[in-house]
């Protein structure tokens, strides 16, 4: 089939990519020139294991080619629209200028009796304003939420654990199955529903998994004060097959470009609709998450012996996850500022990051390897678990710092190697050792 993918970031050039790999012929359209002209060069513009591979192989196959011109949807049958849906500046809703003008190029250029697929996270009731402009316009509108993780995009996009239609009509069911055929047919489960259950579907998914880890982080500000260990907690409480191991990581938290404006952007659509009181928690998960932020920061004052002011602090990792390069709304980031503003040299090292972080925290100082990043410090901060850091020899960095103290905020490291090497280590939720 003949698809086009309007936004070529993290969810759109996968899904291009993605449905390259499955047969269709693909047209991924951007405004952004440095972006198609990247990708068109067979360049990811940003870190997501496995997939320049996909996008190689599309490209050289010549069933993926990538446009700035909304001219190329013009042949194309189903259209998805992948563009993002930030938070509002100032505000904790959604802004959905990009959907809005995605759907307003496209529909400039649609050819009668087109589908328009929506897979960014929009408020609900967004799909339904939308299905008017696009019926208006003779072609049908249908919404299929996206549940990739980043980091893991391609194998969630090839192989997803479901298949969420929200459609009006059995054609938009049809060409919708069609599409994802080569999926279904490994045994995807598909779940056809309306336009609002589709929209509400995503942002309960992400407000789950968020409770989830502000769940066990709240566990994990008790175990802090009666000395228990909440990795053990989480533990013991995921062999219950009811609540399970995943999501339980206790540590520094959630960030990134989806769970944190989620969750908010869900509690202002629930108080337009005037059912705030049914998402009040979510101002506690958020609350949650965000003291982990402060806690840790507190813990690398206490490890400087109560004043940051004229310590040197050595930051391992940048962005918001690991295996990823993102860094919007980076807890590990939040954490290097905070204990810099506190008065402290902080130096950054990530593996994958460090272009963005520069970008957006120019005031960071970043350096070019753990050790560089590390060295003279009077305590190391371990805040986003790359691989690089968790499979670290403590002995490399025993020779180049200060004092031998770190934080692991992500609770990854393996704390008795650590000690074995003479490191105080601290971590949340958990004893000191
Ligand atoms: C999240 C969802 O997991 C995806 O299903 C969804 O499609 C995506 O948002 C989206 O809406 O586009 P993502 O933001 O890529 O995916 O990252 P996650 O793997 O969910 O991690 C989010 C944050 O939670 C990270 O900062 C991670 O470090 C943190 N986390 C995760 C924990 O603190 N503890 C855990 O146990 C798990």
């Amino acid at each position: 089939m003949k698809l086009s993918v309007i936004g070529t970031g993290y969810l759109g050039a996968t899904h291009a990519a993605a449905m390259a790999e499955i047969g269709h012929e693909v047209v991924g359209i951007d405004v952004d020139a440095a972006k198609i002209e990247s990708l068109r060069g067979g360049t990811v513009p940003f870190h997501e294991p496995g997939l320049p591979e996909l996008l190689a192989k599309g490209l050289a196959g010549g069933r993926l080619r990538f446009t700035t011109d909304f001219a190329a949807a013009a042949d194309c049958v189903v259209h998805f629209v992948c563009v993002g849906t930030p938070q509002r500046k100032g505000e904790n809703a959604a802004d959905l200028t990009y959907v809005d003008a995605a759907v307003a190029a496209l529909i400039e250029h649609l050819p009668v009796g087109s589908l328009v697929v929506g897979k960014s996270t929009v408020p609900v009731g967004t799909a339904e304003r939308l299905a008017g402009l696009v019926e208006a316009a003779g072609s049908d509108l249908a919404w299929n939420p996206e549940f990739l993780r980043e980091g893991k995009a391609v194998q969630d996009t090839l192989r997803p654990d479901r298949i969420v239609m929200g459609v009006t009509g059995e054609r938009a069911e049809k060409l919708l199955r069609d599409v994802y055929e080569p999926i279904v047919s490994l045994g995807t489960p598909v779940i056809v529903t309306d336009l609002p259950t589709s929209e509400l579907v995503k942002v309960s998914a992400n407000a789950f998994l968020a409770t989830k880890i502000s769940f066990i982080n709240a566990i994990a500000e008790v175990c802090e004060v009666v000395g228990a260990d909440v990795t053990m907690v989480a533990e013991a409480i995921g062999h219950d097959a009811r609540i399970g191991h995943r999501f339980l990581g206790a540590g520094l938290g959630f960030g990134g470009g989806c769970l944190p404006k989620d969750i908010r952007a869900f509690m202002a659509r629930a108080e337009e609709l005037g059912v705030d009181q049914a998402l009040n928690f979510l101002r506690e998960v958020d609350a949650i998450n965000v003291r982990r932020r402060a806690r840790t920061v507190d813990l690398a004052r206490e490890m400087c012996g109560g004043s940051l002011a004229g310590a040197r602090v050595g930051v391992l990792g940048a962005a918001f996850k690991p295996d990823s390069d993102d860094i919007r709304d980076s807890p590990a980031l939040d954490v290097a500022l905070a204990v810099q503003q506190a008065g402290a040299a902080v130096r950054v090292y990530d593996p994958y990051a460090m272009d963005n972080a520069r970008i957006s925290f120019p005031t960071l100082a970043y350096a070019a390897s753990a050790t560089a990043a590390c060295h003279d410090a009077d305590v190391v901060l371990h805040l986003t678990e790359w691989a690089e850091f968790r499979e670290m020899e403590p002995s490399v960095l025993s020779e180049v710092v200060r004092g031998r103290n770190i934080v692991d905020a992500r609770n990854a490291l393996d704390r008795e190697r650590w000690t074995a090497d003479g490191w105080i280590h601290r971590s949340l939720g958990r004893r000191s050792i």
